[in-house]
């Protein structure tokens, strides 16, 4: 392949084509395949345009968060008012909180029917980054599909990166397909979790490619925090419940594919399920390959693994480039409306892991909003997993900085996933089957198994006081734990006692 009729371009004459208030599409999904060369370019324009005292700000679309080079520098250069549907991003994230930045937090499996019935305005261009193209305007993406298929077809005009740094050996690993839209559409034939049923590359009409902008550059760099006891403790615990559910024979025994989220915690959970001698080798249905994935591949403890993105360290990225046909067969790369499918999700009995900023004692979590107000990512895909899994598991330390929040709280401050989707809550200090329990067994349950013992005797207290009713919520000391932490620094009830021997 390799296109020689399209027009090519600087990334500084691309970004020229995009105008202020225009919403664009940016292929990336995690930092995994995003747009870079042209993000970086735009953020300077921004910044010649407010020095020379005119607007420039535009919507920013993706598949989820990007990194540096697209959320960053347009955030540095305060060159985005609008942005969907996920982020992680530091700076971005500070704006979006200030109020600077209009955020729309949304499910990841929603984002391309949205766009396609005009619920988020038009899509002025879409910039996706490929590691190869034809004269036909066949695009090859590279990491990452997340949401460019409804870019390319929606946009007024499309600028391709062609980013030399992903070699075009990676064709054959995307499967491109869209549904159609309601009242025309039919089931989305995933049966098992290796089908393929689109197309390797996304076809754009030659003339609506404004141009090429060729680059060679790495994705930015992914971080990956250590794993540190409690968050192994957290995997060996969802690992050992797996094994004996399996042996109880509520899970096959052939396993179910599994789902897992995003972050520090569930990089520990992988590792531990990916080491359990009870579970046999699995398949993976899921939105982000991280490393710990692409090693159980290696290893043959996971048979196949169907994703969004591939979010991987320099080293891992190099491994797969240099094994693509070792790789080709064992992993798909799908657009998030397909991995997300609450259809499919339904269907193929996915096991879910996700993880929590805190739950409360009826099982309702928040994975978004800290102290119910700032923003931390977004409810990305985990929404689309939990509501429609065979089993649904959230997971997160039992404490977060250093002790001083309990996950573990009367009534979250904001609430993501309610009650009736969540089934089992999992810390280092146990695992809480909701299961077929009223809200009180359920309370009980989650403060006696999930709570830090140093929480537990007044997460007890809150409950006693709250007799009657079918749920036993007080809307006095609901958020009992949240004020004191904002009063005194510290959940704790002796805070005074606490600051006095810290
Ligand atoms: N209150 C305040 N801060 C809290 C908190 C709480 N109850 N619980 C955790 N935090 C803080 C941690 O201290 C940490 O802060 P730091 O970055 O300053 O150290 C940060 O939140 C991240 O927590 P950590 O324990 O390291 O977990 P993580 O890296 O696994 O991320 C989420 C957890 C919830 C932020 C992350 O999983 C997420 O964004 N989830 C929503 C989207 C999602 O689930 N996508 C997957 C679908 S496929």
């Amino acid at each position: 392949m390799g296109a020689s009729t399209l027009t090519k371009l600087t990334a500084a004459e691309a970004a020229a084509l995009i105008q202020n208030g225009h919403t664009v599409g940016f292929s990336g999904f995690t930092s995994a395949g995003a747009a870079k060369a042209v993000p970086l370019a735009l953020a300077e324009r921004a910044k010649a345009e407010h020095q020379a005292g005119r607007e420039f700000r535009i919507g920013v679309m993706t598949g989820a968060s990007t990194g540096p080079s697209l959320d960053g520098a347009l955030a540095a250069a305060d060159a985005i008012s609008f942005r969907t549907p996920y982020q992680s991003e530091p700076a971005l994230r500070a704006l979006i909180n200030d109020g600077k930045v209009q955020f729309f937090d949304m499910h990841l499996s929603a984002m391309a029917q949205e766009i396609r019935c005009g619920h988020l305005g038009t899509v002025h261009c879409a910039v996706v980054e490929a590691c190869d193209i034809t004269d036909g305007g066949g695009i090859v993406l590279t990491d990452s599909v997340g949401a460019s298929p409804t870019f390319c077809r929606m946009a007024e005009k499309v600028i391709v990166e062609l980013n030399r740094r992903h070699p075009p050996t990676l064709f054959g690993m995307h499967d491109i397909y869209e549904p159609a839209d309601p009242p025309y559409r039919r089931e989305i034939p995933v049966y098992s979790v290796s089908d393929r049923i689109g197309s390797p590359l996304i076809s754009v009409s030659p003339s609506k490619i404004a141009g090429v902008v060729e680059v060679e550059m790495y994705d930015d760099p992914v971080e990956f925090t250590p794993s540190t006891p409690v968050t192994e403790q957290i995997g060996m615990n969802v690992a050992e419940f797996l094994a004996r559910e399996v042996d109880r024979g509520r899970i096959p025994k052939r396993f179910l594919p599994l789902q897992a989220g995003v972050g520090n915690v569930s990089n520990s959970v992988m590792a531990a399920i990916g080491r359990h001698d009870d579970i046999r080798p699995f398949q993976m249905y899921t939105e982000v390959l991280q490393d710990s994935v692409l090693q159980l591949i290696m290893q043959g403890r996971i048979t196949f693994a169907s994703a969004c993105a591939l979010t991987l360290s320099r080293r891992m990225q190099d491994v797969l480039y240099g094994n693509p046909d070792f790789f080709r067969p064992r992993i798909v790369l799908r657009p998030q409306e397909i991995t997300n499918s609450a259809e499919i999700v339904r269907r193929l009995g996915i096991i879910s892991i996700n993880t929590a900023l805190e739950a409360d004692f009826f099982g309702n979590v928040n994975s978004t909003h800290v102290m119910g107000r700032n923003m931390m990512n977004g409810i990305g895909g985990s929404g689309d997993f939990t509501r429609n899994a065979f089993l649904s598991i959230f997971v997160c330390p039992s404490t977060a900085k250093k002790g001083v929040i309990s996950s573990i709280v009367p009534l979250v401050s904001h609430q993501d996933h309610s009650e009736h989707s969540v089934q089992i809550i999992a810390t280092e200090q146990g695992v809480a089957d909701l299961r077929g329990l009223s809200p009180a067994e359920r309370a009980r349950r989650i403060i006696d198994t999930c709570a830090h013992p140093d929480y537990r005797d007044d997460l007890r207290a809150q409950l006693e006081s709250m007799k009657g009713g079918h749920e036993p919520l007080s809307l006095e000391s609901a958020f009992a734990f949240h004020h004191r932490f904002r009063e005194t620094g510290t959940m704790r009830a002796n805070a005074r006692l606490h600051a006095l021997t810290a």
